[in-house]
């Protein structure tokens, strides 16, 4: 080593947290495009016929990717029943779940040779590939109501809280903006409004985000124009305005985030249990195929 770096400290710990951090949300995208290459070159390269389901490595890639759709099933269950905490915590089961729900379809896919068969596997192969696509799906809407992946499950209430905290925080902030300030407001009346049912929600979504990416927009530019005529005023310095614009920017920014999550908290919670209601059976139905195909290959 040299001796510059004999002399280098060594990294402090909120360093070493950082860069931890950084790995920890690199990962999930480094396996996903690991995943999406993966499944390119074995459709792409399937007429070499490299995998062959009835024996050899295409065999024994089934039994690993079906070995991993059996395991990912230890989360619900570790999840309802207590009696299974020695095995960990939930935390670790369910990132262990989606990423066999990944890894394993991937393996059942080589070991298909990416192409359709006999009618009980490719009963058993879609079921398959509808069960993981639903699972990606419910991951979305996962998130969306939960604080983080792995985080406990948020409430309405306390969206809620949290949105009125940084109103009346932002109600003297933007004293020297009133047009600010009623410009958020009026987007979050308006976006607070309940919708009639699950498709006007969906529709929400969208014309809340369009809505929002304006009102940040205008709220923009009518601060920069009150700080531009107060600063005048004040005889404020060109830093101290525009250091004062990005406050106003940052806590704008962060009340539309707010009020976009209160008023889709609700529609995804509800599109949560629907997706539970439809996950449960479509994975009973892979069950059932999966053990016909197997049944089938091995005794007929
Ligand atoms: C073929 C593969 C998969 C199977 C057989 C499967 C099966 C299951 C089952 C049985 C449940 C429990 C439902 C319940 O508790 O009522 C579940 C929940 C869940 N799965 Fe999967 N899954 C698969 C793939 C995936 C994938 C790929 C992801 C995401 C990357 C995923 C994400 C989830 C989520 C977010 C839940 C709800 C967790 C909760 O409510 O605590 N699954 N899955």
């Amino acid at each position: 080593m040299s001796a510059a770096n004999d002399q280098m400290p060594p990294p402090s710990e909120p360093q070493v947290g950082a860069v931890l951090r950084g790995i920890g949300a690199v990962m999930p995208w480094a396996f996903g495009m690991a995943v999406v290459l993966a499944l390119f070159a074995g459709y792409r390269l399937r007429h070499l016929e490299l995998t062959t389901a009835e024996r050899g490595a295409g065999y024994m890639l089934g039994i690993i990717g079906a070995m991993m759709m059996l395991l990912l099933l230890l989360y619900p269950l570790r999840k309802r029943v207590r009696g299974l905490a020695f095995m960990g915590g939930n935390r670790l089961w369910f990132r262990l779940h989606m990423i066999f729900g990944v890894l394993g379809p991937v393996l059942i896919l080589y070991h298909a040779n990416f192409r359709l068969g006999s009618t009980n596997s490719n009963v058993a192969l879609i079921s398959m590939l509808i069960v993981a696509v639903s699972g990606l799906v419910g991951r979305y809407i996962y998130a969306k109501i939960h604080h983080g992946l792995y985080g406990r499950k948020a409430s309405l209430a306390e969206l809620r809280g949290t949105l009125d905290d940084t109103r009346s925080d932002i109600a003297a902030l933007f004293a020297v903006s009133p047009g600010v300030r009623d410009e958020l407001f009026a987007f979050s009346e308006r976006v607070l409004q309940e919708p009639s049912g699950v498709l006007h929600g969906l529709g929400r979504i969208v014309t809340t985000r369009i809505a929002a990416a304006h009102t940040r927009r205008r709220v923009h530019r009518l601060a920069r124009r009150d700080i531009a005529a107060r600063s005048r005023d004040a005889g404020w310095s060109r830093t101290e305005a525009r250091r004062l614009l990005r406050h106003v920017d940052n806590k704008s920014r962060a009340f539309v985030k707010q009020a976009r999550a209160v008023s889709e908290f609700a529609l995804y919670e509800r599109l949560f249990s629907l997706w539970h209601v439809l996950h449960l059976p479509l994975f009973f139905m892979l069950v059932i195929a999966a053990i016909v195909h197997v049944i089938a290959v091995h005794f007929y």
